[in-house]
């Protein structure tokens, strides 16, 4: 039984005997839960537990005769359809409440739900070859047995992947599939996970590795860039009052040569004041390369609880920028700023997870998770600010519209926080992606292919003059896919958690 039927059949009893409208008021749980319980108590009736359709309700599923967006069936509901029996709930419900439901309805048509991360659902590789609108392919694995929390690959020239496992290190996949022993000698990384009792669907630690890419020269210098989650004892005033370890992202290179990682050097490091007790769950950990020597990577609000975020003088909820070699470029938007992060390029971000450049049309883009809903695909434009925690097109999990600015006496207007160029409500939890130039799927050239977490989705975006103009899911509801890649002969890799253990697949074209 899922845990959202459980909690519904739990709570049955007391429903019966109170009215719709007092549940809102009565019930004191999360948004999530209390959407689901006015849901199942005012709506079910006429339009089936799992949103079905009964004789007295049309499905809510498929397409919907007056939209289908946040805003189109929370309209419906607000206003009802007098004449054919939806009853008009505008009196009965708050506002808040109606969007509440309204997302509640967006969410399980997308097969999105906040009890779990999906983490331990079925890893199937489909067989078949799966038919999308411009190309065909199959699944093809590559390796199956790594550690169940993989966070970035790296092709090289030579076929083989660079790999890293957040709670591990960072090895080798060569081309058979086969795994090598840890390289020794890079940063460490840290296993001890824990879940919180209040969210156990997501593993927590700290000193995590992130990132791992290659320098565009490498096939010239041998950089490796390796961005992690750097740890530390009784290194800042917090970790020594409360004799705990810190952590905040770090970015290193160096070089690889018999199994052990040589030559490093530090690019990147924030200020040991700023190393904060969060785990690293939030603490994004993208990192790219533009074509014009730079190094762009992303700090999540990695557990600030909304604060520094929109303060140039923290480094989390930030995209950075230095030059290759950790120097602060000249034309950084912040620099010469008293008490700022010169490396500062864009601010105000949650959970940004996904990074690339856009080297055909020299243009910065990220995704990043929103909280209910409002994750976001954005063109990062330097000096720029994405509205965490002022505005989001999502909701608070409680279901409250973002709005933290009141709290932290933060005055904002709208047209100053950059829209996203693709809002993804509900959330699918949108992870990393890549701007394809594959000669294996030439139909998608510069489209995005963009991984999800929870959903376990992949989708191709087609964006122009910065708009969606399509959107495809290709392969659906299939694993958590926390990277993808391109290889040097335009394979594409995708990276895959799984409770049972990471693996790596390669989409192979049909013929
Ligand atoms: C008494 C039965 C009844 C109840 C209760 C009811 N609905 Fe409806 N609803 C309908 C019918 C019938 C329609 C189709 C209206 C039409 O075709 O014009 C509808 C239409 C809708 C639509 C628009 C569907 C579309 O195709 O665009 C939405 C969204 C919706 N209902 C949501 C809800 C929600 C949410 C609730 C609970 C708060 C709810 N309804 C409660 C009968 C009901």
């Amino acid at each position: 039984m899922t845990l959202r039927l459980k909690i519904f059949l739990l709570l049955l009893p007391i429903n019966l005997l109170i009215t719709p409208a007092a549940i809102g008021q009565a019930v004191a749980y999360s948004g999530v839960t209390d959407s689901m319980v006015l849901f199942q108590e005012n709506c079910a009736v006429c339009h089936g537990e799992n949103l079905e359709g009964t004789p007295q309700g049309t499905p809510l599923r498929g397409e919907l005769q007056y939209g289908e967006s946040m805003a189109e069936i929370t309209a419906s509901i607000r206003n009802g359809y007098d004449v054919t029996g939806m009853p008009t709930w505008r009196d009965i419900f708050s506002s808040s409440q109606i969007r509440n439901i309204a997302m509640y309805v967006l969410e399980t048509r997308a097969n999105v739900n906040y009890a779990t991360s999906n983490f331990d659902m079925p890893l199937v590789i489909p067989e078949d070859s799966i038919e999308t609108e411009l190309h065909s392919f199959s699944i093809e694995p590559v390796i199956n047995n790594l550690n169940p929390l993989p966070f970035s690959i790296a092709p090289l020239p030579d076929g083989r992947l660079l790999i890293t496992e957040k709670t591990q290190g960072v090895s080798i996949i060569s081309n058979d599939g086969t795994q090598s022993a840890l390289i020794q000698g890079t940063p460490q990384a840290f296993d001890d996970i824990y879940r919180l009792d209040t969210r156990l669907d997501i593993e927590r630690g700290m000193g995590w590795m992130f990132d791992i890419l290659l320098h565009p020269n490498y096939a010239e210098n041998g950089w490796i860039y390796l961005y992690f989650s750097d740890r530390c004892n009784d290194c800042n005033a917090i970790s020594r009052e409360r004799e705990i370890p810190v952590s905040m992202n770090k970015l290193v290179r160096g070089r690889i040569e018999d199994g052990q990682w040589i030559d490093e050097q530090t690019i990147w490091q924030a200020e040991r004041k700023h190393y904060s007790p969060a785990g690293d769950v939030g603490a994004g950990g993208r990192a790219t390369f533009d074509n014009f020597g730079h190094v762009y990577f992303t700090v999540g609000m990695k557990g600030s609880n909304h604060r520094g975020i929109q303060d140039l003088a923290t480094p989390w909820g930030k995209v950075h920028r230095v030059n290759d070699d950790g120097s602060i470029p000249e034309n950084n938007p912040f620099i010469g700023r008293e008490g700022v992060y010169g490396s500062i390029y864009t601010y105000g971000h949650r959970s940004p997870q996904g990074l690339e450049f856009d080297i055909e049309n020299g243009q910065l883009w990220g995704t990043e998770h929103g909280p209910r809903g409002g994750d976001e695909v954005n063109r990062l434009l330097p000096g720029s600010n994405y509205g965490w925690p002022l505005y989001s097109l999502g909701m608070d999990y409680d279901g409250t519209p973002v709005e933290y600015g009141k709290d932290l006496g933060i005055a904002f207007e709208l047209p100053d926080i950059e829209q996203p160029v693709v809002d993804l409500t509900p959330s699918p939890a949108v992870s990393s992606f890549i701007i394809t130039k594959s000669s294996q799927f030439p139909e998608w050239n510069g489209d995005f292919l963009v991984g999800s977490l929870k959903a376990r989705s992949l989708f191709r975006f087609v964006i122009e003059n910065n708009a969606l103009v399509h959107r495809e899911t290709l392969i659906e509801g299939f694993a958590r896919i926390r990277d993808i890649e391109e290889g040097f002969n335009g394979e594409l890799y995708l990276l895959l958690e799984h409770n049972t253990g990471g693996q790596i697949v390669r989409l192979a074209p049909d013929n």
